[in-house]
Order: C-alpha cells, then sequence, then structure tokens
C-alpha cells in the first residue's frame, strides 16, 4: 500500500509541474514579470514577414579617400582630435570597401531577407552635385547589389545616414541651406538611374531627430555645431523639403517603371509616463511623442507640425521678445506637397524613458528640451546596456507601435533598426544582447499578432560591430564580432547572430514549453527517479 502511494505521490508530482510548466516565462523574471505585460509569447510571424540585419556607409565602409571618394562631414569631423571617442575615425572601420563579399556571406549564413545598407554620398558625388560623378564608387554599390541580388538578398537602401559631403558645407552650410533640397533630390535621382532596376526599397533619410539634434543642438555629432533651439527647427525643416523631393522624384519619374517603394526612418523612444494616474505626466508622455516622432511624423504622415509643437515653440519664442517663431512654417502648399510621402514607417527604436512634467525651468537660454519642457529618466533597475542612453525596456516597443498605428493610421511598419551595445571586448558569448533580442522581438510579435498593428520587416543593428560615431570603436552593437585590431578586419559570428537565425528561420517563437520549465520538468522526473528507488526503504 505503501509502496503504491509512493508511486501516486510520485506521478502526481510529474503532473503538477507539467501543470505548472504552463507558468508565465520571462525573459528577465527579476525585473519585468508581470504576467499581464510581460509574459512571453510562443507564437510565429504572419507569413511573408521580413527579416533584416542593418549598417550604413561610414561606420563600416571605411576606403574614406579611396578611387576618388570625395570627403563627407564625418571624415572632417573625427579627423579634428577630441570630437571622437579615442580619436577614432572611420578611415577604414571594417574594410567593407574592400570586404563587401564577407558580408554578404554573413547575411547568406544567417538566412536573413534583406539587408539595409546606405550609400555614402561623396563616394559617388564627390562634391554633392551631378557632374562630378564617380564611377569607381558607382561600381562599388553595383557590385554589392549584384551579390545581394544573386544571393537572394533584397537591399534596402538608405540614401543618407549622416556622411553628407563636406564641400555642401563648405558652399552653404550642408543642412542649414535651403539649396539642400535641390541637391538632395539630384543625388537622389542619380541613385535612382543607377541603381533602382534592382533595388526596390529606398528610405530616404536616417532619423532626422538625430542630424538635427546631435548635429546642430548639441553639437556631438558632425558637422559639431551647437545651437538654442534654433538651428536644429531649420535644419529639420530643410530635412524634411529634401525627403519630401526625393519621394516625389521617385514617384513622377520612376515608380512606373520600377516599381519600388519609398520611405523614411523616423527614430523614437517610447516615453511612459511616471504615474498613469497623473494627467500631468500622461500629457508630458503626448508632448514628449510629439517633440521626437511627432516633429517629423505630422508633417509626412499627417500635414505640417504637431499643435502642441507649434503652439510652445510660439510662445517661448515670444517671452524671448522673438517677432517669429524659431520653428519655421510650412506654406499651405508644402503641407500639401509633403504630405503622404511615405510609402512606409521606417522605424528606429532602441529604448524607452519615464516622464513627468518639468515645471521649474528657466526660458532662457532656449533650447528643443526648454521647448518640449518635459523631465526624462530611466526606471529602477532597468536593465543597461553599454551605450548610457540604451535601457533595455521590451513592452516599450509595443507601446509604440501602438501609438504609431492610433496616431498615423495604421501605417505598414518596418521596424529598420533595433539593437543593443556592449563593451569593447573579445567576446562571442553575448547573453545581454540575445535577451535583448529575444525580448524585443516577442514585443514586436504582440504588436502584430495581438494588437494587429501592420509591422512587416524587423531589422537587427547591426550585422556587425562597427564606428559608433561619437563613440568610436567603445560600443560594439554588432551580431558578429569585428576584431578591429587585425588589419584583415576578420568577422565571427557571436551567439546572437545564432539566435536570431533560429528565430528568422522559424519566423518567430516556437510554441512549446520555456527553458526554465523544461528544467523544473527535468527536476520533477528525477526526484520521481529517487523516490521510486526509495520505495523499497519505505516499504
Ligand atoms: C541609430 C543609427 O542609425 C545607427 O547609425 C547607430 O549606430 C545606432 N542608432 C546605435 O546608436
Amino acid at each position: 500500500m505503501a509502496k503504491l502511494s509512493v508511486i501516486v505521490l510520485a506521478l502526481l508530482f510529474v503532473v503538477v509541474s507539467r501543470v505548472s510548466s504552463e507558468e508565465p516565462y520571462f525573459v528577465y523574471p527579476e525585473i519585468y514579470n508581470d504576467p499581464e505585460r510581460d509574459a512571453f509569447l510562443f507564437d510565429k510571424f504572419p507569413d511573408g514577414f521580413k527579416w533584416c540585419a542593418a549598417t550604413s556607409s561610414y561606420q563600416i565602409e571605411g576606403g574614406w579617400n579611396a578611387d576618388g571618394k570625395g570627403v563627407n562631414i564625418w571624415d572632417t569631423f573625427s579627423h579634428e582630435p577630441g570630437n571622437v571617442q579615442n580619436d577614432d575615425n572611420g578611415d577604414v572601420a571594417c574594410d567593407s570597401y574592400n570586404k563587401w563579399k564577407e558580408d554578404v556571406k554573413l547575411l547568406e549564413d544567417m538566412k536573413v531577407m534583406n539587408y539595409r545598407f546606405s550609400i555614402s554620398w561623396a563616394r559617388i558625388l564627390p562634391d554633392g552635385t551631378r557632374g562630378s560623378e564617380n564611377e569607381a564608387g558607382v561600381d562599388y554599390y553595383n557590385n554589392l547589389i549584384n551579390d545581394l541580388v544573386a544571393a537572394g538578398i533584397e537591399p534596402y537602401v538608405t540614401l543618407y545616414h549622416w556622411d553628407l559631403p563636406q564641400a555642401l558645407v563648405d558652399s552653404y552650410d550642408g543642412w542649414m541651406g535651403e539649396e539642400i533640397v535641390d541637391d538632395f533630390g539630384d543625388y537622389a535621382r542619380f541613385c535612382y538611374e543607377k541603381f533602382g532596376d534592382r533595388v526596390k526599397y529606398w528610405i530616404t533619410l536616417n532619423e532626422p531627430y538625430i542630424i538635427a539634434q546631435l548635429g546642430y543642438e548639441y553639437g556631438s555629432h558632425a558637422p559639431g555645431v551647437s545651437g538654442n533651439g534654433d538651428k536644429t527647427y531649420i535644419v529639420s525643416h530643410n530635412l524634411i523639403k529634401s525627403h519630401a523631393k526625393a519621394w516625389h522624384i521617385y514617384n513622377d519619374e520612376f515608380r512606373s517603371t520600377q516599381n519600388g517603394l519609398i520611405g523614411i526612418t523616423l527614430n523614437s523612444d517610447w516615453f511612459e509616463p511616471e504615474n498613469r494616474d497623473e494627467q500631468a505626466d500622461l500629457d508630458a508622455s503626448e508632448r514628449m511623442m510629439q517633440f521626437m516622432l511627432g516633429w517629423y511624423a505630422h508633417p509626412i504622415f499627417l500635414g505640417d507640425y504637431p499643435e502642441v509643437m507649434k503652439n510652445r515653440i510660439a510662445n517661448l519664442s515670444a517671452h524671448q521678445g522673438l517677432n517669429e517663431s524659431r520653428l519655421p512654417e510650412f506654406t499651405a502648399e508644402e503641407i500639401e506637397y509633403i504630405k503622404d510621402t511615405s510609402d512606409f514607417f521606417g522605424l528606429n527604436h532602441y529604448t524607452s524613458l519615464l516622464v513627468n512634467d518639468n515645471v521649474d525651468h528657466e526660458p532662457d537660454p532656449p533650447s528643443w528640451d526648454k521647448d518640449h519642457g518635459v523631465n526624462r529618466f530611466p526606471g529602477e533597475n532597468w536593465p543597461r546596456a553599454e551605450s548610457e542612453w540604451l535601457y533595455s525596456v521590451p513592452w516599450g516597443i509595443r507601446r509604440l507601435l501602438v501609438w504609431i498605428k492610433e496616431e498615423y493610421g495604421d501605417p505598414s511598419v518596418y521596424v529598420t533598426e533595433n539593437g543593443f551595445s556592449t563593451a569593447d571586448i573579445d567576446d562571442l558569448n553575448d547573453q545581454g544582447r540575445i535577451d535583448y533580442y529575444r525580448s524585443y522581438i516577442n514585443e514586436v510579435l504582440k504588436a502584430t499578432i495581438v494588437d494587429n498593428v501592420n509591422v512587416q520587416a524587423y531589422t537587427a543593428w547591426s550585422l556587425m560591430d562597427n564606428f559608433e560615431w561619437a563613440e568610436g570603436y567603445t560600443e560594439r552593437f554588432g551580431i558578429h564580432y569585428v576584431d578591429f585590431n587585425d588589419d584583415e578586419r576578420p568577422r565571427s559570428q557571436k551567439e546572437s547572430a545564432k539566435e536570431y537565425a533560429r528565430i528568422v528561420a522559424n519566423n518567430g517563437f516556437e510554441k512549446g514549453v520555456s527553458a526554465a520549465s523544461t528544467q523544473r520538468f527535468g527536476l520533477a522526473v528525477f526526484i520521481c527517479c529517487v523516490l521510486f528507488h526509495l520505495r523499497r526503504f519505505v516499504n
């Protein structure tokens, strides 16, 4: 009898442990463990979902003065001591100018469908304008595109990822000058002519917010100009008009024969109200979203700048004694010309912050930060990457995607960047990055199949470690490791690249039991075996 009861007990234990294995699984059980919000979803993305990896020209190519390439603002900026950590620069970077075939191989090995890279404007038009065409530069991109197409990988090409030809700064102050709108249009047309027979996805600008804010307000990126809530708005105005111009040129002159899509990539954090019961915090969140994302998305997807920006900047400008707002105005004609000029919503997202109302600031001297009047800060214990601004907050991407769906009328969203940095150490076992990717992609999955956000693509930043702008090589974002001390710049697969390839192969996350519950099950079986063997002592 006792023997039987031990066996029954053992069986009961197995069953109970199996049932309890249905408990939710969390990637960050210590920090994000709300069953409603954080439970992992084992499911797949819709058929046809696109998996992609990304880089950009200045960050990987090197060959900074090879074969007739012109100088760009990042060559100038990084060659000036003190601008970049360790005075690093992109002179050689990953040497992709010579090693693009290896890059294509990395993509093939992971079986991703798309590769997002950018064209270096000064490599193909050294002084930035038609007439200065550099055949060797055009050949480089033709070779890369041909190899990608041959490997069955679709190119997603960004026209501008921050490396402006220096000549355009010398002649009219770059993005500060209105002339840029026509020059960008001409450059875009040149790219459609040369590559548009094979490139079907174009991204006009990468992260106009960073171009304007870090380049012309904080001064930490090329061209290193500081401002007081003034130049950043002028530059953004010209960026938005340039984007619209490039879209119209494609739409009017190339779409009917090339049949591609063209859009913009905007970056945004998610701004979570510190206390959802406080109206002031809810307002601060909404305001911050409009000041970061709405600044560009509102003119392009809805028409004109967000009201909250127009009102606040006009009021604070008046308070300064200015006759007109620091935020330039679009004419009615421009509003129409700019509206509806993105065939998809390209989104770069990395992190979230908590926000509340900043009530006690001095409006002078003016700045974009004072214009929005929001405090931003991380939550307690949020896991941080090597980059000081990057906290892993997976549920933030889901909230952001739902916000975009509701705000901009359910556009098709391409996540064009998402990723995690680690320190400059030689370690292929990057568990922190794996946790980040698994949890963020899982939240994109929930947004897609639970919230019905129309997400069509996901992109890992980055295919490989590269030049991280003002941080030089001190922060590594790659899913492949690059040895920058070796002239050959060898690339090696990190564990995160293997994990990403598994997610791509499964088109999501295989239904089944989680690692933790499998462990619990194993333990239960082990205990049963012990009990079974001990039964004779019981008898
Ligand atoms: C966004 C930028 O597009 C990319 O160039 C950069 O390396 C990553 N963020 C990481 O900071």
